[in-house]
């Protein structure tokens, strides 16, 4: 059998608001390891598109940018993330909902996902990666080590996202976010390219009423026990 030398993954997928952002974030910093955020990859997709002038229907167009975007993710002292394309910081427009319905809408084009590829598996390096999105499992990284799937009811997905934009100090509407999710839900699960679904080995853990200390708490166990003391951890 021959061996795999790949650096290990930690694969964590779910719907919007379930919480995988956070609990992502914080399983890498537990662990040492890197932080992939696939869907501020799409995100950034659907920002260069439209400023480029690209529509859904140039597809070839969309995934030849997919492969040319020179992205970079940093934190500033106060340790809040940053985005940069370019060099140039789009931190702030990626997080507004419309720019996520985008991203939605152009995840959708088997093209897209496609071109985003290598530059998702580029993040794979040791000492290792926890990667936070909707297909890590599925498609990007189908050799993880450990696959999560999170889950929370749509009423708690929905409050969760209308306090976190809040918080950034974004505009939000509570019937208008339930409308985007359910919309977004819809698209991302019914594409025929990487459905949202969780890996048929994926741990799923719902966390409705589940507070996110519990959660990343549990990754971790499952993470140490399938991993060991992790190399880069604490
Ligand atoms: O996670 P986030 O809301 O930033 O992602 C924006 C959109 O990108 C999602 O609604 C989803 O349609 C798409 N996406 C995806 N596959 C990923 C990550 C995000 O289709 N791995």
């Amino acid at each position: 059998m021959i061996k795999n030398t790949s650096p290990p993954v930690v694969a964590i997928d779910g719907p919007s608001g379930s919480g995988k952002g956070t609990v992502s974030r914080r399983v890498a910093d537990a662990l040492g390891w890197h932080l992939l955020d696939s869907g501020a990859l799409y995100r950034v997709l659907a920002w260069a598109g439209d400023a480029a002038g690209l529509s859904s229907d140039q597809p070839q167009k969309l995934q030849s940018l997919a492969g040319s975007l020179q992205v970079e993710f940093s934190r500033t002292a106060a340790g809040d993330e940053r985005i940069l394309l370019d060099g140039r910081d789009i931190t702030q427009p990626l997080r507004a909902e419309e720019c996520g319905n985008r991203a939605s809408e152009l995840a959708a084009i088997p093209q897209v996902r496609e071109g985003l590829k290598i530059l998702q598996r580029s993040f794979r390096r040791a000492p290792g990666l926890v990667a936070d999105g909707r297909d890590m499992g599925t498609v990007i990284f189908p050799d993880a080590g450990l696959k999560i799937f999170l889950t929370a009811s749509a009423g708690e997905r929905v409050k969760r996202r209308y306090n976190q934009l809040k918080q950034k100090g974004l505009d939000a509407t509570l019937p208008g976010l339930f409308r985007d999710i359910a919309a977004r839900d819809e698209r991302d699960q019914s594409r025929a390219v990487s459905p949202l679904k969780p890996a048929p080995e994926a741990v799923v853990l719902d966390t409705t009423g589940t507070g996110i200390e519990q959660v990343v708490e549990k990754v971790l166990v499952l993470a140490r026990r399938r991993f060991g003391s992790t190399p880069g951890g604490s």
